[in-house]
């Protein structure tokens, strides 16, 4: 395992929420190394010292952690702060060159683009010598073509093989049971196609609004915030064919082609297959809510989007995905529902046929995490005329771990470890900004309008088809 971590961004709202809180968990769970060590890098100009100070009081702050703890003094001992200009190659190599000659992990929590000035100042440092990696944080690029200037350029300092790209949803641990249910069940093999499957849901819905990241948000919009990374990498999980193993090449072997068989969206057809909003004032959990401040220059930014996507290919064809996310909703909640086709003959009285639940598999990831099978069972007793059927809803949970770990410690590990199965490889999310860049062509060419909802709705009128509810885990809606 590498036993240098240099965190660039260590100031910034993701190292102080998430990713020193999980390198704090992990060292309580004495995970990592004994020599393991933190280079914190940022433009601030702290001094280790101060630094040290700075992020225990984030840590309490932004992330609810005793800054008292014993895995926080721990943590704190191990970090090093290092102050440089992130867009200055040459002024990142003057002052990192001293960790040459480690095997380095270099993490960049930064927005795309600082990744090719900090990768290029790496390289001159000696930091980028195998074995040492890179992990970048989405969003790589806003577009096929920024994310490509960027993936050449980073390619000139280090091979693909050493480059993991973070996407954080794969790092949750129901994601993984999606695998482990998929292709560890016989009766789910047999039913995952066109022929029993009638459509897919998936949402991620949240109560959070921009506050405070409105400068990079303007830019991307949830379509290349959201939709681009997490929930197509749910997607694939969904679709992907079996792989030959669960080698990390050969599962995104799969996971790239579903990508490919992304029907493009056009110009002409979606207006009926997408809707975009963004939010209004109002009020979210009881406070009142500002409204998503557009900031000058830029295109209208949405802050919900639904897309009705179809994969070309034999498994899925006919099967609409539905694809829903926003900011600013009445609940905050992540789900996948596959929904069944109906049984091919109904023989009971009640309910009618139209009125039977069709069998579904739902997946939630947040705030819960668990899985529910609906079928429908028999409601039959001794004083009973008919048979009757009513909905079973069997929860097919993992018991409770004792504690749910933050989906960043989990990669964390696997890029110290060099296990890249849970990270994104550059055809994927080429694949995946070339089916973005579609939908974005085809609103701009229909001239899709951004409609309002009111903070704490459930989003625009418009696209009640998409969002599904969320399905509790007592069951029912
Ligand atoms: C990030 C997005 O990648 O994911 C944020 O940039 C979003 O806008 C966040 O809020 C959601 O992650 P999670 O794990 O809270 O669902």
């Amino acid at each position: 395992m590498h036993e240098t971590l240099l965190l660039f961004g260590a100031t910034g709202d993701l190292a102080q929420r998430y990713l020193f809180l999980s390198l704090a968990n992990l060292l309580r769970d004495r995970l990592l190394p004994a020599k393991f060590r933190v280079v914190a890098v940022a433009r601030h100009a702290h001094s280790t010292e101060s630094f040290r100070q700075f992020l225990a009081e984030g840590l309490s702050a932004k992330a609810g952690v005793d800054p008292g703890a014993p895995e926080v003094a721990d943590l704190l001992a191990r970090i090093e702060y290092v102050a440089a200009d992130l867009s200055d190659p040459a002024g990142i190599k003057r002052n990192l060159r001293k960790y040459a000659g480690q095997h380095c992990v270099s993490f960049l929590a930064t927005p795309p683009g600082l990744f090719v000035p900090i990768s290029h100042g790496l390289k001159a440092a000696g930091l980028l010598d195998a074995p040492s990696r890179l992990v970048l944080e989405k969003p790589i690029g806003r577009d096929l073509s920024s994310a490509r200037e960027i993936m050449g350029e980073i390619g000139k300092d280090v091979g693909e093989d050493r480059v993991f790209r973070i996407d954080h949803y794969l790092g949750k641990a129901p994601v993984q049971n999606l695998l482990a249910l998929r292709f560890g069940n016989a009766l789910l093999e047999a039913v995952w196609n066109r022929q029993w499957i009638d459509s897919v849901d998936i949402v991620v819905a949240e109560t959070a609004g921009v506050d405070g990241r409105e400068g990079y948000y303007a830019n991307y919009g949830a379509l290349r915030d959201m939709v681009q990374n997490h929930i197509l990498q749910l997607l694939c999980l969904i679709a992907m064919e079996p792989p030959g193993s669960l080698d990390a090449d050969a599962v995104r072997n799969e996971k790239v082609k579903v990508l490919q068989a992304l029907r493009p969206m056009k110009a002409s057809t979606v207006t009926q297959n997408s809707v975009r909003g963004r939010y209004e004032a109002g009020v979210v959990n009881g406070a009142p809510a500002a409204a998503f401040a557009q900031p000058q220059g830029v295109p209208p930014t949405d802050t919900f989007v639904a897309v009705r996507a179809h994969i070309d290919n034999w498994r899925w064809e006919g099967v609409p995905f539905r694809l829903c996310t926003g900011k600013r909703l009445t609940e905050r909640y992540t789900q996948i529902v596959i929904n069944f086709r109906h049984v091919s003959h109904w023989l009971f009285e009640k309910p009618s046929r139209t009125r039977a639940a069709p069998n579904r598999m739902v997946f939630r990831l947040q705030p819960e995490e668990n899985i529910e099978l609906d079928l429908m069972s028999s409601l039959s007793a001794p004083d009973w005329g008919a048979l009757e059927l009513r909905p079973l809803e069997l929860d097919l949970s993992m018991p409770l771990s004792p504690r749910r770990r933050i989906a960043y410690e989990r990669l964390m590990l696997d890029a110290l470890n060099g296990n890249p199965a849970l990270f994104v490889r550059n055809d994927e999310v080429e694949a995946a900004w070339k089916w973005i860049d579609s939908v974005a062509d085809a609103w701009h060419h229909a001239g899709t309008p951004i409609a309002p909802y009111l903070a704490g709705s459930w989003g625009p009128p418009e696209a009640q088809e998409y969002l599904q509810q969320p399905v509790r885990k007592s069951g029912g809606q």
